[in-house]
Formats: C-alpha cells, sequence, structure tokens
C-alpha cells in the first residue's frame, strides 16, 4: 500500500510525464535556417562573449575566430607598376586600400573604384588627412625617368621622408618601403640617373630612424611578367648581399603584403629576387634561419 506521500508523488510523476509527451506532439515552430546564425549572434551578445551558447560556439564563432576585420592599408604611388599591383593584393587579401596618388596620376580600370587621396607629398597637412586612420602603409613612389636629375632626391630621399613623418605624426605605426638591391652604393650605372641609389638609402634611413615598425623590400631588377608565379620562388637575404638578379613586380607586391603579416620583419632590410629554380617559401621561414 502506498502512503499518501508516494500517492502524491506518483500522481505528479505521471502529470509531468504526460505534459511532455502533450508538448513533444505539437506542431514545433519551424525557424528559417537563414535565422539561426543571427539569434546566435545575438545570444553571444546578450551572455557575453565568455558564456557563448552551444548553438553560437557550433556557427558563429568558428567564423569570428577566422576572419579578422578588414585593415586600411595605404598604398603610395599606387598608379605605378609595382604600386597598383600591392593595391590589387591588398584587395585580395580582404583588406581596404586606399591609393596615394599625385594630381595627375592615372589608376587602372579595376582600381577606378577605390578610396583615392591625391596630393604632393611635400603638402604635408594633406599628407597627414590622408594617413589619418591606416593600419600600415606601403611606400610604391619612385622616381619616373626624367631629364631632371634631382627627382630621385625629391622622391625617394625627401618624398620617403615626408612620408615617415607624417605617419609619425597622425600614429601610422606600422611602414613597408620598397626600395632597391644597391641601395647606398656610390659606384652603380643606375646612379646615372641623378644618384638615385644614394637617395634611396637616405629614404630608407629616414625610416630606419623612426619610432615606426619598418620593413624595407629591396628587389632586383623589375620585371611585368605574371606567368607561372605561384612555382617561382624568392631569394630572401639581409642587407647588401644581393646586387643582380631580378624579380616580377607582382611578387614585390605580394612580398610588402607578406611583410605585413609577418613580425619578424620589422625592423629587416630584406633583399629580394626570384628563380624558378628556388623552392617558393614563406618569408617567415627564410627570416628565421
Ligand atoms: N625599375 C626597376 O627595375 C626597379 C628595381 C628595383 C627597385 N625599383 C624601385 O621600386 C619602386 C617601384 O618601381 P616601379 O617601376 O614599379 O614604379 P613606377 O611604375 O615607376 O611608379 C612610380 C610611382 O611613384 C609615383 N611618383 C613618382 N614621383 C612622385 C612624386 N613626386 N610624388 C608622388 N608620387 C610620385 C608615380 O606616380 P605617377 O604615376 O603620378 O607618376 C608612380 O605611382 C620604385 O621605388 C623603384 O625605384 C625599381
Amino acid at each position: 500500500m502506498l502512503g499518501m506521500q508516494e500517492r502524491h508523488q506518483a500522481a505528479q510523476t505521471e502529470h509531468h510525464e504526460r505534459q511532455r509527451t502533450e508538448q513533444s506532439q505539437e506542431p514545433q515552430a519551424q525557424w528559417p535556417a537563414w535565422i539561426h546564425r543571427p539569434i546566435a549572434v545575438v545570444k553571444v551578445w546578450r551572455h557575453g562573449a565568455q558564456r557563448p551558447t552551444d548553438q553560437a560556439r557550433q556557427t558563429v564563432l568558428p567564423k569570428l575566430t577566422h576572419r579578422r576585420m578588414p585593415r586600411t592599408i595605404a598604398i603610395s604611388g599606387a598608379s605605378g607598376k609595382t604600386g597598383y599591383r600591392v593595391a590589387e593584393e591588398v584587395l585580395q587579401a580582404g583588406d581596404q586600400p586606399r591609393l596615394l596618388l599625385q594630381e595627375h596620376s592615372l589608376v587602372p580600370e579595376q582600381l577606378q573604384g577605390c578610396d583615392q587621396h591625391r596630393l604632393r607629398l611635400g603638402d604635408a597637412a594633406a599628407l597627414d588627412a590622408a594617413l589619418q586612420g591606416v593600419d600600415a602603409l606601403v611606400i610604391a613612389t619612385g622616381a619616373r625617368p626624367s631629364i631632371d636629375l634631382t627627382t630621385p632626391l625629391r622622391v625617394d630621399a625627401w618624398g620617403v621622408e615626408q612620408q615617415v613623418r607624417s605617419c609619425e605624426r597622425v600614429g601610422v605605426q606600422r611602414v613597408v618601403l620598397v626600395s632597391s638591391l644597391c641601395a647606398g652604393r656610390w659606384l652603380h650605372p643606375l646612379n646615372l640617373f641623378g644618384l638615385i641609389l644614394v637617395w634611396k638609402r637616405l629614404g630608407e634611413q629616414a625610416l630606419e630612424r623612426s619610432r615606426l615598425e619598418w620593413t624595407v623590400i629591396r628587389p632586383g631588377g623589375l620585371s611585368e611578367r605574371e606567368e607561372q608565379l605561384e612555382q617561382e620562388g624568392i631569394r630572401y637575404s639581409g642587407a647588401d648581399q644581393q646586387d643582380s638578379a631580378s624579380i616580377p613586380r607582382r611578387l614585390v607586391a605580394r612580398c610588402c603584403l607578406e611583410a605585413l603579416n609577418t613580425p619578424a620583419s620589422i625592423g629587416q632590410i630584406i633583399e629580394i629576387t626570384s628563380s624558378c629554380d628556388l623552392e617558393p617559401i614563406a618569408m617567415a621561414q627564410a627570416l628565421a634561419r
């Protein structure tokens, strides 16, 4: 014989069982698949990122951890043959390029929609405004061939220094400079064009003396070749180790982006040439050797 209390408990259990069975037979609200992710996001938001729901863990968090916020990367000399490729690589990486251009610079069709700032490098206020809020600057300016032999001094030395000073003023910490093999040499045929290699070294030194996180990329002779670059390896070396050989501009542009993503490249002068005979390796791997 069951006592009073036991009979009461048995009745309650039966009542709960019946309720559960009835609920499971009720038609369930079918949420469309697209609504699950926003709901999970809201749950994460409401409960705080420290306490994700299981659903959020499975659907939202893997995406959040794999996807970073797009960076804004300024490219000066973005109308040049290396500069526009840097901008393309920035887009390819899912970041936002900001093109720093001269008044008359021509921008390739595919970059027309990008954020553009037209200015003179000597105009400090305009340069500061153009660099405001960017995460990094890639300097791809360089003197174009000209009968004015002061152009390399004005672009490759003073022009770089003006950009460095502007980064310091507005707080852009990370800068990659495209310079050249043999920068700093006095005796070199390229110096027939206004001592360009001497002025390039002065530009590099402005960066080295700054408080910025800098990388100098010194490429060999630049080519326009775009074919079969995936199998082409890069010879990386420190300063003044290489003095010949070439590299396609596309690979230089990729190196600039790779430098931005390689902390070990900060404070380094990296010389690069390329060859199909070399195994492609990551910059970080080369720097660790
Ligand atoms: N050519 C080579 O074999 C070689 C080898 C090693 C290193 N480099 C160096 O690599 C870099 C890229 O070379 P590249 O041949 O790809 O460049 P590029 O096609 O000659 O382009 C030069 C860029 O610099 C800009 N620029 C020139 N004078 C300027 C000024 N006063 N103010 C602002 N911008 C100015 C140009 O703007 P505009 O379009 O308005 O003229 C252009 O965007 C350069 O520093 C170059 O010296 C070249």
